[in-house]
């Protein structure tokens, strides 16, 4: 009987045999890589804007709290976007020629809000809420981070399920008094630990259980 296979073939079944699960787990590693780079999450990366808004700025030199421009942040699912009269309350007086803002004046005049680029933007099967968290004690910055040391905001987290979950499954250790939801540079004065757990009694955080159930989030 003829051979099927060539001498070399046997070298060859082998190095696919040995080969093909380190390509198959490199391209997993590499999958995984990309699915978590900031390329994909967008995390860091500022996001263009029609106007160039600074929260720096507005916010850490200027003082303005995050209500003056989010309005409904404690009372809705949506945090609300400023109109554009409220730029006007100050812009009207100051930097009133400023070619930066020439958007916003004729976002003013035409009666047209501003369409700002979303920065977060959840899948629509996900459900979120505000005022919840807001009310719950837990701070602006550990979502958004320090936003108010972005010339151009940033995404801080990438929002993932997994982000999400961390804390729901942790709720304690993000916990503030509620006075302190707005302060960005709040520090947890003692042991967080101790303090978190007393807060989520104060607050009567739900049970572990039912806030990483998926029907939290996936209604
Ligand atoms: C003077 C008005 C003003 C104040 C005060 C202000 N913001 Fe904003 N905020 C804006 C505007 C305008 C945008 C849209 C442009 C941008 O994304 O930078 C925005 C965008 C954002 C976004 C991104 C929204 C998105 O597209 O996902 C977050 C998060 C945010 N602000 C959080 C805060 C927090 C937290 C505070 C308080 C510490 C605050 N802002 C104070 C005007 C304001
Ligand atoms: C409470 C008053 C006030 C409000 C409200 C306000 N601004 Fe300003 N804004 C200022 C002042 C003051 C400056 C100059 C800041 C500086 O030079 O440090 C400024 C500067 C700016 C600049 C120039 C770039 C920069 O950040 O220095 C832009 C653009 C701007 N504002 C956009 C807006 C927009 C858009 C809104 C509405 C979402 C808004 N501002 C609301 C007071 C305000
Ligand atoms: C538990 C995390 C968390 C906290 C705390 C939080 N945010 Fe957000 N924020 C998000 C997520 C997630 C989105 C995107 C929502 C979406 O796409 O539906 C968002 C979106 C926003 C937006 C864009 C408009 C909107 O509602 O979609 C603004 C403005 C904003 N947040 C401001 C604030 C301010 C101000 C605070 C503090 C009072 C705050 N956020 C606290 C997670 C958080
Ligand atoms: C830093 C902590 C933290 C992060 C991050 C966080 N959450 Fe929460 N979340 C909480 C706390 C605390 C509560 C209040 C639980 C309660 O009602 O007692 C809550 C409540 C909720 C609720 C309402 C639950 C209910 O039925 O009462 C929803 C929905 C929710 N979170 C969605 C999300 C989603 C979606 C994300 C990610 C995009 C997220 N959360 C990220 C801390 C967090
Ligand atoms: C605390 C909120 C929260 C809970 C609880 C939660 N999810 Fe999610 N889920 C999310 C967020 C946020 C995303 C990502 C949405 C996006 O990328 O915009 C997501 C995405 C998903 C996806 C899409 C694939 C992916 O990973 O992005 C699936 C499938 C999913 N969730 C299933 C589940 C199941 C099953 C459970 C219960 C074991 C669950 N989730 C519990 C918040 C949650």
């Amino acid at each position: 009987m003829p051979q099927l296979f060539s001498p070399g073939a046997n070298t060859l079944f082998r190095t696919v045999l040995i080969g093909t699960p380190f390509l198959l787990i490199g391209t997993v590693f590499a999958l995984y890589r990309i699915a978590y780079s900031p390329y994909a999450t967008q995390v860091g990366v500022p996001v263009d804007q029609p106007v160039p808004f600074s929260h720096q700025h507005h916010v850490a030199g200027l003082g303005i709290d995050c209500r003056y421009c989010h309005t409904s942040v404690e009372t809705s699912a949506f945090a609300g976007m400023p109109a554009t009269a409220t730029c006007m309350t100050c812009h009207s007086q100051i930097w009133t020629q400023a070619p930066i803002l020439a958007s916003v004046r004729e976002s003013l005049s035409l009666n047209q809000p501003i369409r700002w680029t979303r920065v977060h933007q959840l899948a629509d099967y996900v459900y979120f809420d505000h005022s919840i968290h807001v009310r719950k004690g837990i701070g602006c910055v550990s979502c958004h981070g320090q936003i108010d040391q972005m010339p151009i905001t940033w995404k801080a987290n990438t929002l993932q399920m997994g982000w999400c979950l961390e804390c729901h499954k942790h709720p304690d250790r993000a916990l503030r008094p509620p006075s302190e939801v707005f302060n960005l540079n709040w520090k947890p004065a003692g042991d967080q630990t101790l303090q978190g757990r007393t807060l989520a009694k104060q607050a009567g955080i739900k049970s572990i259980q039912e806030i990483t159930d998926c029907t939290t989030c996936h209604r």
